[in-house]
């Protein structure tokens, strides 16, 4: 039998290069493999302030864009989270087997409530809503971008805790990291992980960007006073552009040193908006043919939940029943 895959996606900000070339681009290329469940997940979206009109184009341009990069519905179930009341229903119950002190930790709440007055109580409880997402449908793989790996290390100990206290319940999951591009960083600010939340413009490269856009946005990506084009990581700048070549081309590093020995940043940076550029265009021409027809999504979307209910349905009861519940 084929291990279970499951991931998520936020429907929030502009979907980009990072959230593409750390997970997307893989669930895609590793569907075959795995049994797949990707599911856009509204519910984590809310727990920060969303309009409501802005939240609902935004599922619609996360799903478009699933399908974009090549996750095939007849291949992987595809389904927004609030549609699978399940996952609000365990992500309560598992609240009341995860120690506070083990939320606390969590880096990713610590920066994002950092500067904030009024954090809501939602996005400290988040991990409790990924360990639902993930244990709701006995997980094996969970392939995420090095900036979840604690959520998906969390959620294993929560699994792990519930187990030793009432037994063999859920399947321990584990994150799955590529050894390249786990960490795309900002191109404005090669110290910070490109993000949908940052505020610049020239930020990110959006899967959605034009060619323009890409161009100018590469131009102006930070590097340092040095000249030569090798990868270095302590010169993140170039270390992050030449990441992002290596991944756009497929070619190997020694390839790629040899072929910008004696050139400039200036043409590391015309040659990484070509291949950006190149490699994007696909995924555009099929957003633009997959979002024409809008009721097209919705039925793939309302499938998807079809397919998804009955999983979750299944270990809700299972923890229900252990519990002591119903
Ligand atoms: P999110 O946009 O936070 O829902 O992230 C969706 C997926 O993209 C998750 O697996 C993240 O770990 C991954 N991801 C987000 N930002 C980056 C980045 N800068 N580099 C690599 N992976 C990323
Ligand atoms: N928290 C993840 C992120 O921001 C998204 C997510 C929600 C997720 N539930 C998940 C990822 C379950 C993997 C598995 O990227």
């Amino acid at each position: 039998m084929k291990k279970r895959v499951f991931s998520g996606i936020q429907p929030t900000g502009d979907t980009h290069i990072g959230n593409y070339l750390g997970a997307t681009k893989h669930w895609a290329a590793r569907q075959d493999e795995y049994d797949n469940i990707f599911c856009i997940v509204d519910l984590h979206a809310i727990t920060t302030p969303q309009e409501p009109e802005v939240l609902k184009a935004k599922i619609r341009e996360v799903t478009g864009l699933l399908l974009a990069v090549g996750i095939d519905t007849e291949r992987s179930i595809v389904f927004i989270q609030s549609h699978v009341p399940a996952h609000s229903e365990l992500a309560w119950i598992l609240n009341c087997f995860t120690p506070m002190g083990w939320m606390q930790r969590m880096t990713q709440y610590k920066e994002k409530s950092k500067n904030q007055e009024s954090v809501s109580t939602g996005l400290f409880d988040y991990p409790a809503l990924m360990a639902a997402d993930i244990l709701l449908y006995d997980t094996d793989v969970v392939p995420v971008g090095e900036d979840q790996k604690q959520h998906v290390e969390l959620t294993r100990d929560i699994a792990q805790r519930f187990n030793a206290i009432y037994g063999d319940t859920f399947v321990l999951p584990s994150p799955v990291i590529p050894d390249i591009g786990a960490r795309i960083m900002g191109l404005d600010d090669p110290e910070k992980k490109m993000s949908k939340s940052e505020p610049g413009s020239n930020h990110a490269i959006n899967l959605l960007d034009p060619p323009d856009v890409i161009t100018n946005k590469i131009k102006r990506a930070a590097t340092d006073s040095l000249r030569d084009i090798v990868y270095d990581e302590n010169r993140p700048g170039v270390y992050n552009l030449l990441v992002i070549y290596e991944l756009f081309t497929g070619k190997s590093r020694q390839e790629i040193v040899d072929h910008f020995a004696g050139k400039g940043y200036a043409d590391l940076k015309k040659e990484l908006a070509e291949v950006v550029i190149e490699g994007l265009s696909p995924i555009q021409k099929k957003y633009a043919d997959l979002t024409a027809d809008p009721g097209y999504l919705d039925s793939l979307m309302a499938k998807g939940a079809e397919q998804a209910i009955p999983l979750a349905e299944k270990v809700l009861t299972r923890v229900k029943d252990t519990i002591g519940l119903g």
